[in-house]
């Protein structure tokens, strides 16, 4: 009997513990079911909500764009960006030319005219085919982001007094009222050996401190300031996707930045806008004596298209990467101005001309009361020439108390 029970005693332990095992193996399983499907809901919620806030990011995104009906962000939809990237699919992610090697076209030799011709008119015909060099000085990271406005600045390496008085005055990398402005300067390398060694390390030491010198391995000279204007154009193309506007100018201007907001804030519709001291129906120079003498070999049309005076002007983003393409069906012309002109011809743009853009019409004259009155450069949005000590004058009297009447 002792046995019996004690075997059904064992049994019914064995049992219990069988049961207790079965119970714990069910209650572990519960709670690892539990577990996994609290996992899988919290992932999914997780990635709800991931989708929630990137459908709230496109909102925004539209939301953006329906409230400022006149404003800065409205012109670029999603589709128009969709577009533009769309239109070139071939475009290098970086620069690609490595080589300077670049001979003389001697078929010009035979050329008829060619001989009469002045020597700077003769290198440019023999090089004309040379369209790009390498990039010695670069910032990807420059426009990598958003840029509501970059300011882009033609240089040559010896005025480094001009750079430094733009970057501490209108030229100053900010953000004004949420809009992202950034500045780069143009260079090619210098013309003259001797400058060369020197000014090239200072131009890096300087480089290394700004970061906002891109430079290419062609001579600055007069005739290849048309190289400076395509070699940014591509370079544009290929780093700055997602810039709205470029002012572009010269070293020696003032240029009133928070004006420039104002415009293009105003502005209906800035897609394909171009505005600047546009030139309708100038004709080239036909006097051998101008420093801007055409020969007829080289222009033959009584007139040129219109056109901006590169002293400073602004172009929206997306007409930039348009530009280059067009530029690149068209031979180089060496006066840089005129050539864009050409361009944006090629895409049937027409120029917009703007009183405050001022790049011919103040010529810097003492008898002009204009060129020292700050009132009206705050009325301005470029004007040409101010050199570094009365930017820097300017720049002094136009932030103070100043108090002017409406008009001027
Ligand atoms: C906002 O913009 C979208 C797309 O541009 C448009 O379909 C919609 O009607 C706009 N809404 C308002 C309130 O303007
Ligand atoms: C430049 O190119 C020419 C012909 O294309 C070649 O003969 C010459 O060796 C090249 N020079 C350099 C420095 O690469
Ligand atoms: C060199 O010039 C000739 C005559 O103008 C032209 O036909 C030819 O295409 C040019 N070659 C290059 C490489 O540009
Ligand atoms: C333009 O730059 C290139 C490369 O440095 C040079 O060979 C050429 O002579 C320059 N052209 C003119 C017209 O100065």
């Amino acid at each position: 009997m002792e046995i019996r029970i004690t075997n059904i005693l064992k049994m019914y332990t064995s049992k219990r513990q069988i049961y207790r095992c079965i119970g714990l193996m069910f209650l572990l399983s519960a709670v690892m079911f539990t577990l996994i499907q609290i996992e899988h809901m919290s992932s999914q919620k997780a990635s709800q909500t991931k989708r929630i806030e990137r459908q709230t990011g496109m909102e925004k995104e539209v939301n953006l764009q329906n409230n400022s009906a006149n404003n800065f962000w409205v012109k670029f939809s999603t589709e128009q960006r969709m577009e533009l990237l769309t239109e070139r699919p071939k475009e290098p992610t970086t620069w690609d030319i490595v080589s300077s090697n670049c001979s003389a076209n001697l078929s010009f030799l035979s050329t008829e005219g060619f001989t009469s011709l002045d020597s700077d008119f003769k290198q440019f015909m023999l090089y004309q085919h040379c369209r790009y060099f390498p990039i010695l000085m670069n910032h990807p990271e420059k426009c990598a982001g958003a840029v509501d406005l970059l300011l882009v600045i033609k240089s040559v390496i010896t005025q480094y007094d001009r750079r430094e008085v733009i970057r501490q005055t209108w030229g100053k990398e900010k953000t004004i009222d949420g809009k992202n402005i950034k500045i780069l300067f143009l260079l090619g390398t210098s013309s003259n050996e001797g400058e060369r060694a020197n000014h090239q390390k200072l131009l890096e030491y300087e480089n290394y401190i700004y970061e906002d010198i891109l430079q290419w391995d062609f001579m600055d000279s007069f005739f290849n300031l048309t190289l400076k204007e395509i070699h940014f154009l591509k370079w544009f193309s290929i780093f700055c996707k997602n810039t709205r506007y470029i002012f572009k100018g010269d070293d020696d201007v003032f240029v009133n930045v928070p004006k420039i907001l104002e415009y293009v804030e105003g502005g209906k519709d800035l897609k394909d806008h171009f505005v600047g001291d546009v030139l309708f129906k100038a004709y080239p120079i036909r006097h051998k004596s101008s420093k801007y003498y055409i020969p007829k070999v080289l222009y033959k049309k009584n007139y040129y298209p219109p056109y901006a005076g590169g002293g400073g002007f602004l172009m929206d983003g997306p007409l930039a990467h348009k530009l280059y393409g067009a530029c690149e069906t068209l031979q180089l012309y060496p006066i840089d101005d005129v050539f864009l002109g050409m361009c944006l011809e090629v895409l049937q743009v027409k120029p917009i001309h703007h009183n405050a853009f001022k790049t011919f019409g103040i010529v810097r004259n003492e008898a002009s009361k204009m060129n020292r009155e700050p009132c009206f450069f705050r009325q301005l949005i470029v004007v040409h020439k101010l050199l570094p000590p009365d930017l820097i004058n300017m720049w002094r009297l136009i932030n103070s108390d100043l108090v002017c009447s409406k008009k001027l």
